[in-house]
């Protein structure tokens, strides 16, 4: 059975105060919880919190991650992070892909693949965010749009040991908006993202591969979109801001 894995993405929010006092609560009320065994919960603030949030963190199921990096290990690079840095900080987890980085910063499959090798490389799980924007799903290219983020950002990527990797299914619509896919909506997508990882990896890798949903999981939608069978886990915006909702949708889990 695959594990429940839920990541708090906290974008450009927080202080450095706020992400050690946030990260402290989620870290005391996983304390009370018993989770499954594998399961996991990922805590992704921002660069400069990461040694801070990283501090914070006492239960064994709970890892740090990073919401970027740059292919390149070291460098003149102004401005960039690289995966041995991120590792440095005690990173297991990076986040690659994300809409926003993809729309606001310009991000081609063809970056997104070399920041999967270079995460890969340097022992970091990468998260690869993939989905469609409304107008493609009003002209019926959701799948033609995934298909084609999943073929370019995964281009000559192994499957090495399992799960080499993890995919984030955000339709962009859903990010941010409080319109969360139905259940049933995002069911039909992940299959059909299980589908293409399966005819390129294989069944028992595609079995076992995490795919997460994204886009405005709030304590009210999780368990209905978690207990859809190819939902693995959710990769969480505002809702994550919060102790309380969050630990709330970790109970969804
Ligand atoms: P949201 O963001 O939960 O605020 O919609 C999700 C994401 O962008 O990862």
């Amino acid at each position: 059975m695959r594990p429940t894995i839920i990541v708090g993405n906290w974008k450009m929010h927080t202080t450095r105060t706020e992400a050690a006092n946030l990260a402290a609560a989620i870290n005391d009320c996983l304390h009370t919880r018993t989770l499954a065994p594998n399961d996991r919960i990922i805590l992704c603030p921002p660069f400069p919190f990461l040694e801070v949030v990283q501090q914070q963190i006492s239960h064994a199921q709970l890892f740090l991650g990073a919401q970027n990096l740059y292919p390149g290990d070291a460098g003149a690079y102004t401005g960039e992070v690289s995966a041995p840095m991120l590792r440095s900080v005690g990173c297991q987890y990076v986040i690659v892909g994300h809409s926003e980085r993809r729309k606001i910063f310009g991000e081609t499959n063809n970056l997104i693949n070399a920041k999967l090798k270079a995460a890969r490389q340097h022992g970091l799980t990468p998260i690869l965010c993939v989905g469609e924007t409304w107008e493609e799903r009003c002209a019926n290219q959701t799948e033609t749009v995934i298909a084609h983020q999943l073929s370019e950002g995964l281009a000559d990527i192994e499957a090495g040991t399992s799960p080499a990797f993890c995919i984030a299914y955000e339709p962009v619509w859903a990010i941010g908006t409080g319109h969360a896919a139905t259940p049933e909506q995002a069911q039909v997508v992940h299959r059909f993202i299980r589908q293409w990882i399966a005819a390129q990896y294989g069944d028992p890798f595609a079995d076992e591969l995490p795919i997460l949903y994204g886009g405005s999981v709030n304590p009210s939608n999780a368990a209905a979109l978690l207990s859809q069978p190819d939902i693995d886990g959710a990769l969480v915006g505002g809702a994550s801001l919060k102790a309380d909702s969050f630990c709330a949708i970790i109970d969804a889990g």
